[in-house]
C-alpha cells in the first residue's frame, strides 16, 4: 500500500529535501508517495516546518503525525487545529553542528583569542589562559543538543555543569534542576551556554536577578532562543562589565532589526541563527524512521509534550 507523505515545509526547501527523503524512505523499504501537493483527505504523514503556510490541520482527517524538520516547536505547539502527534527534529547532523559551533565559541572565550585577533596597536602581551580543567562551563538545557555539548566539553576536560527541568544523571557532570537549582548552576558558570526551548516557563531565564548570580566577567553564548534572555537586562550587565561578552545566535525578532543595540555593542557578537541547521540527509533518515514506526504501530520518536511546550 502506498503511504502518502505531504511535504509541507516551506516550498523553498523542497528541492533540498526531495531526494534525501526519497532515499531514506527507500532504504527502509517504505512505499511512499512524497509530494508538496496531495489532497488533504489522503495524507498519511505531514513533513513540516513552523514557517510553512500550512497552519490549519483540520482537513487532514487521516494523517497519523506531523513530523517537524526543526528542533524548536514554539511556533506550532499551541496550534489548536493540531490534534495528532507532533514530533520535533532530533537530527544527528544538527546535533554535531550545534556541538561544533558551541565548542568553537567556548574556545574563543576560554583562550582569550580576541586579544590577539583584534590588536591594532601591535602590543606584545603574552597571556596564559587557564587549562580547560580550570574553566567552569555551565549549560542551561540538557536535551538532545545540550547533553551532546556538555559531553564534548567534558571530553576536552572542562569543568562542566548543567541545568534541566527534571533531575538527570550524566557521568562526570555537576547537575542541577528545577527553579531551586538555577542559582547554584549560575554561581559557578564562567562560560554560560543556553540550550533550552522557548516556552512560557523559560522566557527571561536570564534576567537582572539571574545575571547577577553569575560570576563577575562571565561569558554568555545563546544558540537556544532569543526570549530566554531579557535583552535590556543583558545590555545593562554588559555595560557594567558584569558580563564580559555575549555571543548571540537567536533573537526575539529575526532578522535582528538594524537598530537593535546588540549590533553595535562592543561586547556582543551577533550570528544570524546559524548554530545548527537541520541536515537533510540525516534528518530525512529520522523522518523515514518515524514513518516506519507509525506504519508498524510503534511509538514515534521525539514526540513533543504539548503541555510542557517542547
Ligand atoms: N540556533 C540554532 O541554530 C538552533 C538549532 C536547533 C535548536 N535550537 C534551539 O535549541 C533548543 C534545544 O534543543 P534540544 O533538541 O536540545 O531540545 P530538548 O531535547 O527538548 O531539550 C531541552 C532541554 O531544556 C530543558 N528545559 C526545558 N524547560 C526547562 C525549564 N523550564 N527549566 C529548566 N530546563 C528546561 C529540558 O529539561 P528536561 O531534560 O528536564 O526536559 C531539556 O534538558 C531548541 O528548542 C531550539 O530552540 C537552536
Amino acid at each position: 500500500m502506498t503511504i502518502n507523505v505531504l511535504f509541507a515545509a516551506h516550498i523553498d526547501r523542497w528541492e533540498t529535501y526531495r531526494s534525501p527523503l526519497k532515499s531514506a524512505f527507500s532504504a527502509l523499504d517504505l512505499n511512499v508517495h512524497l509530494s508538496p501537493e496531495i489532497a488533504a483527505a489522503e495524507v498519511d504523514y505531514i513533513v513540516y516546518a513552523p514557517n510553512s503556510p500550512l497552519q490549519d490541520f483540520t482537513p487532514f482527517k487521516r494523517a497519523k503525525a506531523v513530523l517537524n524538520l526543526w528542533a524548536g516547536v514554539e511556533a506550532v505547539v499551541d496550534n489548536d487545529t493540531l490534534n495528532i502527534p507532533l514530533a520535533r527534529m532530533v537530527d544527528p547532523g544538527m546535533t554535531r553542528s550545534m556541538t561544533e559551533w558551541v565548542v568553537g565559541h567556548v574556545m574563543r572565550y576560554h583562550l582569550g583569542m580576541d586579544r590577539h585577533i583584534n590588536n591594532p596597536d601591535h602590543t606584545w602581551e603574552p597571556h596564559t589562559p587557564p587549562l580547560a580543567a580550570e574553566r567552569s562551563v555551565c549549560i542551561l538545557g540538557l536535551g538532545a543538543l545540550g547533553s551532546s555539548v556538555a559531553q564534548t566539553l567534558k571530553s576536552l576536560d572542562f569543568d562542566v555543569s548543567g541545568w534541566s527541568r527534571r533531575p538527570k544523571s550524566i557521568s562526570g557532570l555537576t547537575l542541577y534542576h528545577g527553579a531551586n537549582g538555577l542559582a547554584d548552576a549560575l554561581s559557578n558558570a564562567e562560560i554560560l551556554i543556553l540550550l533550552m526551548p522557548d516556552t512560557p516557563e523559560t522566557e527571561n531565564t536570564l534576567n537582572a536577578k539571574t545575571l547577577a548570580q553569575l560570576p563577575d566577567g562571565a561569558f554568555i553564548i545563546n544558540p537556544g532562543r532569543g526570549p530566554l534572555i531579557d535583552d535590556a537586562a543583558l545590555l545593562t550587565a554588559l555595560d557594567s562589565g558584569k558580563i564580559a561578552h555575549a555571543t548571540l545566535d537567536v533573537f526575539r525578532t529575526e532578522p535582528l532589526p538594524q537598530d537593535h543595540p546588540f549590533w553595535t555593542h562592543p561586547h556582543v557578537t551577533v550570528t544570524p541563527h546559524v548554530a545548527a541547521e537541520t541536515r537533510p540527509i540525516t534528518a530525512s533518515q529520522v523522518i523515514a524512521e518515524n514513518v516506519r514506526r507509525g506504519e508498524a504501530g510503534e511509538p514515534f520518536m521525539h514526540l513533543v509534550d504539548r503541555a510542557n511546550g517542547y
